[in-house]
């Protein structure tokens, strides 16, 4: 397997080829991400609730990121990881997004960053880009703005909120955005984006026609019922496995049944008997 950069995804662009992406927020759950050959691994600001039990992206801090941020480095030997920028780490200025977005790359090992908005976080980006590091855009449902859009509503579903879409899109790329999430719209729209924009979108809740489509790690494996979002997929079970297996280990000690000889280790018996 080789290591993957941002080419990858211009050139999966370029070849109409899909691409996926997965969330990770451990060592564990990366090295299991990136074992499975997944070529882009975020670690989203999502930590906030299947981390840290908040109800909303909204509280998670730079630091709570930066500990979650480095230990899935640390787990990666192949994957791009995207480090997910959090609520008020880049809005208020220029500088501190470029200072945010320096600490995920210099200290925590992340390859680019992910922050949420349009035109309005141009100079943002243009800041960070220009300081070399590159960025990946968030446009349509951002959940950063939870209040402001009234909750986890679908975006761009009229003409006007759909063209402001599009043309964040437009800003985004023009900023210097190295890929796009589309999150929450619908998939007309994305396709139309997908179409216009000659960098690549990365699909969550977007439909068929982005160019690649990313899922939260949780989701995907079962591990997080407080909120299924429609768009999600569970190809597993875990929480339900994982429950059974500790119910399991419960009853062995209970009933005395684990541990047994074989999980134990053993000296002559001659030994204990002489150290009375
Ligand atoms: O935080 C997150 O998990 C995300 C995505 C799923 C795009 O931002």
């Amino acid at each position: 397997m080789k290591k993957i950069n941002l080419d990858f995804l211009e050139n999966q662009k370029d070849n109409n080829l899909p691409f996926v992406a997965v969330t990770a927020y451990d060592f564990t759950s990366a090295s299991i991400v990136d074992g499975a050959g997944i070529p882009i691994l975020l670690v989203g600001d999502s930590a906030a609730m299947v981390m840290f039990g908040y109800d909303s992206t909204i509280p998670i801090t730079m630091d709570e990121m930066l500990f979650v941020v480095s230990s899935v480095t640390r787990g990666t030997k192949h994957s791009l990881v995207i480090a997910d920028m959090p609520f008020l780490s880049y809005q208020q200025s220029i500088e501190a997004a470029i200072i945010n977005a320096g600490r995920f790359i210099k200290s925590a090992g992340a390859h680019c960053v992910k922050l949420e908005g349009g035109k309005e976080m141009c100079p943002q980006i243009k800041g960070i880009c220009n300081s070399g590091i590159p960025v990946i855009g968030h446009i349509g449902l951002t959940p950063q703005s939870l209040h402001k859009l009234s909750g986890y509503k679908v975006q761009g579903k009229s003409e006007v909120s759909a063209k402001k879409l599009y043309h964040d899109a437009l800003a985004v790329e023009k900023a210097g955005a190295s890929a796009i999430v589309l999150e929450g719209i619908p998939e007309e729209l994305a396709r139309f984006i997908t179409e216009k924009v000659n960098i690549p979108t990365i699909g969550i809740g977007a439909g068929r026609y982005c160019d690649g489509q990313i899922q939260v790690f949780h989701d995907l494996l079962g591990l997080y019922d407080a909120f299924s979002p429609k768009h999600a997929i569970k190809y597993v079970e875990l929480k339900k496995t994982i429950h059974n297996a500790l119910i399991a280990y419960k009853n062995d000690v209970e009933l005395k049944k684990f541990p047994d000889k074989n999980h134990s280790s053993h000296i002559d018996i001659e030994v204990i008997k002489n150290i009375e």
